[in-house]
């Protein structure tokens, strides 16, 4: 059975820039009260006539490129993401403008959580030697369904992308995962859709109506994240057979860095390995860990043979782990 091998990171770059100081601007806050509750200082945006499959394209490419592949190379692309540009899905998009003409492509849905779902998705491809070359692309743009006048949700989110890419290995280095739902806290981050009833013909009366902006109970999904997330983390590490001691980083969903604080004392890791950089990007949801893993890995922190946990969180409720080898 071929293993699982983790050979490339890749990022969209994004220019259009939101600082606190802007957003205050907006809503009553401020730069103070952003940054002591959330560690954000700024986040990026996508450009005017931009979309989600531009980020993912560019991310997919610079992922292919670090790895050493083509998109012709690529065999499975599964792209994480809640904020499609098209709800029948952006995937069969990204592949055609990629040019992973032998691709099979689909969209995967599962809110900030998303990335991990979709890389131990195609891990299990990857083990049965179904696929070979595989992209895991994670791409939000929040910033399209954020409420710009409710400022408990609006000074978190920021848009993104990332990608990595497996590849078929002699040695697995998908250590091991823990998936999870909480369906029961659904209601606390929705981006739901609503419809009132309107009559079609005399006898027959339909739902017509859209999404509602983001709702987001914060406190609920703070207290779901600090107790659940060190329970997934254990049980991920339990089956690799491993302590988070030997966790050379933890790249966990980027939504708070009391959150990520909070983590890190529960399973008594030093902050430093516990890595972060939300107060460049805010929560970009299914792209914060790709993009905090390409950060890491293009500047050197994270190395071949290294021990990392990734884990997400969010709405759904959903949250997952995994522990790998990196490389
Ligand atoms: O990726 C999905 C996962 N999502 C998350 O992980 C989010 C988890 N939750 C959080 O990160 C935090 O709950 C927030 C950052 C969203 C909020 O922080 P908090 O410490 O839970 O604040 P709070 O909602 O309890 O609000 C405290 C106070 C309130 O004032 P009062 O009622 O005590 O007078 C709010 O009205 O802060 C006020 N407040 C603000 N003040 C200035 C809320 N938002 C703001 C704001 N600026 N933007």
């Amino acid at each position: 059975m071929p293993g699982v091998r983790w050979t490339g990171t890749g990022r969209a770059e994004l220019s259009p820039q939101l600082d606190n100081h802007q957003l205050s601007r907006l809503v009553d806050t401020n730069d103070e009260w952003i940054v002591t509750r959330t560690g954000i200082r700024t986040r990026r945006l996508v450009a005017a006539g931009q979309g989600l499959t531009d980020l993912a394209v560019q991310a997919a490419q610079q992922a292919l490129d670090a790895a050493g592949f083509t998109p012709l190379d690529v065999e499975l692309l599964i792209l994480a993401t809640s904020t499609p540009d098209d709800l029948f899905g952006s995937a069969s998009l990204v592949q055609e403008r990629l040019g992973a003409k032998r691709a099979v492509a689909f969209d995967l849905t599962a809110a900030c959580s998303g990335f991990v779902f979709g890389a131990v998705t195609a891990a299990q491809f990857i083990r049965t030697g179904a696929y070979g070359t595989t992209l895991v692309i994670g791409a939000d743009v929040l910033s399209r369904w954020v409420d710009w006048q409710d400022r408990r949700t609006c000074i978190l989110f920021g848009d993104g992308a990332g990608a990595v890419v497996l590849n078929p290995g002699v040695t697995d280095h998908l250590l091991g995962f823990e998936l999870q739902n909480d369906g029961s806290q659904n209601a606390c981050l929705t981006l739901a859709y609503q419809g009132e009833d309107r009559p079609l013909i005399d006898e027959l009366t339909i739902p017509a109506g859209t999404y509602q902006p983001i709702f987001m109970n914060g406190q609920e999904v703070y207290k779901f994240a600090v107790r659940r997330v060190p329970d997934v983390i254990e049980k991920a590490l339990f089956r690799a057979g491993l302590t988070s001691e030997q966790v050379d980083h933890f790249v966990l969903h980027q939504a708070n860095q009391r959150i990520l604080d909070a983590v890190a004392e529960k399973l008594g890791v030093p902050p430093a390995r516990m890595l972060s950089n939300l107060a460049h990007y805010g929560n970009t949801s299914a792209a914060s860990i790709p993009l905090m893993l390409d950060e890491a890995v293009r500047d050197g922190r994270v190395q071949p043979g290294q021990t990392l946990v990734l884990a997400g969180f969010g709405a759904g409720l959903t949250l997952g782990a995994l522990v790998c080898r990196w490389g």
